[in-house]
């Protein structure tokens, strides 16, 4: 869930590869809304016709099951609760009001879907912070909603999902005598304590790493993390302490590890210092948020400057496929009833709350496809040398390609090969296509069908050499 800080993206970054059928200009409807498209315009019919699913709002849905559980970890009155925001914002609100750099990667049309030139399908809920703040409707909130972002397909990763954000403000007016600390520390002392191991090796700031901001002072700064952490490690606790019952009463054998979580430094434009917390679950670390002490200049922005505080932002579906132990993302946009009928009732009583138990699992079905890509830049002559013009190439193209065919029929998308040919410098890639239906068993000639739809899809769009 960390912002896409990645090379790979910056490398491609400038693609412009038209994503739907829908020709432009014109006009797009996305959830009830007119909107004027431009040559950004990248979102797949399959993307804009998800958008008013609402997940999180779905009554004894897993991922609003579990919107509930992270709530109930930050109350009202002091957290007001959002989860109604629009999914189209402005850059302006998804990055700059954040301080992204004008080349960060996550702007790349790779990367995020764009309405046009201004206009994106939100890539992460940050990018509500700068109104709620502006709003000033209370000393927290959490504001939970659906997230697009282009990516890889496998059995975590889905170009929709969701996040809840959550923040929490002290108004240096309000303080008493002005003291922030001591304010935050009694608000700390009102917390309740936790058992779980906690690894946390990194000093409060760090002058380089994870630096302190201008205007703070090294003990406000700590203090607001100490709250931030407890307040996190608690949330953290309530999830697994659930997860643990759901567990036991599946199987009263259950062997029980202890529960272990690490904080490690990270970097997001808007908060400084900043962190994430990785749990220890099933012999790996798990990276489930990001957090940090809210950068003063995006208070100023919002119309607050005399607060400060923290925010931190969870990816919800990475937390409901620990807690219900679902094995695969595609499952959350199920409308199967043997998926479904699993949860009822638990919204209205979470102690309910039980394990999915996967009703079947039906045969995976591979496929490959390899093919050429045009010549790259530096095996190009000239225009006049009579190559083919430069093809510039992003996986995640190939991704949404067979997202958009297969539907989620598609489990997961691999890259088995890559190779440069030594004379003639082409590069040729292999990717297998595992189809594998979850809700039936799907024929050879069904998977072949798709199978080609996606071969002409590639060489038609992308422009490659299918071998
Ligand atoms: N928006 C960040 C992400 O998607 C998470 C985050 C939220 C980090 C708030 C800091 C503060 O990864």
């Amino acid at each position: 869930m960390v912002l896409r800080g990645d090379l790979r993206a910056a490398a491609n970054a400038g693609i412009t590869r038209q994503a739907s059928a829908s020709a432009f200009p014109g006009k797009i409807t996305l959830g009830g809304k007119e909107y004027q498209k431009d040559n950004w315009f990248n979102v797949p019919d399959s993307i804009a016709n998800s958008l008013t699913r609402e997940l999180h709002n779905t009554p004894d849905h897993p991922i609003s099951i579990t919107r509930s559980i992270v709530e109930s970890k930050f109350p009202s009155p002091t957290f007001k609760h959002y989860n109604k925001f629009f999914p189209v914002v402005s850059t302006h609100e998804n990055f700059d009001s954040l301080g992204f750099p004008a080349d960060h990667p996550g702007r790349s049309k790779t990367d995020t879907y764009y309405v046009n030139e201004k206009t994106v399908l939100r890539t992460h809920t940050s990018a509500h912070e700068l109104a709620i703040f502006g709003a000033n409707e209370s000393v927290g909130y959490t504001c939970s909603a659906d997230v697009y972002r282009r990516d890889a397909i496998d059995k975590t990763h889905y170009p929709i999902f969701h996040q809840m954000e959550g923040a929490r403000m002290w108004d240096r007016r309000k303080a008493p005598g002005g003291n922030i600390v001591q304010a935050v520390w009694d608000d700390i002392s009102n917390l309740p304590t936790h058992d779980m191991i906690v690894e946390d090796p990194n000093p409060p700031t760090h002058p380089e790493r994870n630096p302190l901001q201008h205007g703070h002072s090294h003990d406000e700064a700590e203090a607001i993390a100490a709250h931030l952490k407890r307040s996190l490690e608690l949330m953290v606790v309530e999830i697994f302490s659930r997860a643990k019952t759901a567990a036991i009463a599946a199987d009263p054998n259950y062997h029980d590890e202890p529960l272990k979580v690490r904080w490690i430094e990270a970097y997001f434009p808007w908060t400084s210092p900043s962190w994430e917390l990785e749990i220890f679950w099933q012999g790996d670390w798990l990276e489930v948020l990001g957090c940090g002490v809210v950068k003063q200049e995006l208070l100023e922005n919002a119309g607050v400057p005399s607060q400060l505080g923290w925010a931190f932002g969870i990816g919800l579906e990475r937390i409901a496929m620990l807690l219900f132990e679902i094995p695969d993302i595609r499952l959350f946009w199920s409308q199967d009833a043997r998926f479904l009928d699993q949860f009822k009732g638990v919204s209205s009583d979470l102690t309910s709350l039980k394990r999915y138990v996967p009703f079947s699992k039906y045969p995976a079905c591979y496929k490959d496809v390899a093919f050429w890509l045009q010549p790259s830049s530096s095996s190009t002559t000239s225009a006049a040398g009579g190559l083919a013009p430069v093809q510039s190439f992003h996986e995640n193209d190939v991704m949404e390609i067979v997202r958009e065919i297969g539907g989620d029929v598609v489990e997961d998308v691999r890259k088995t090969d890559e190779f440069t040919h030594p004379k003639t410098g082409r590069k040729s890639l292999c990717y297998r296509i595992n189809y594998r239906s979850l809700e039936r068993t799907l024929t050879n000639e069904e998977a072949n069908e798709f199978h080609e739809q996606v071969r002409a899809a590639l060489a038609r769009r992308l422009g490659v050499v299918l071998r």
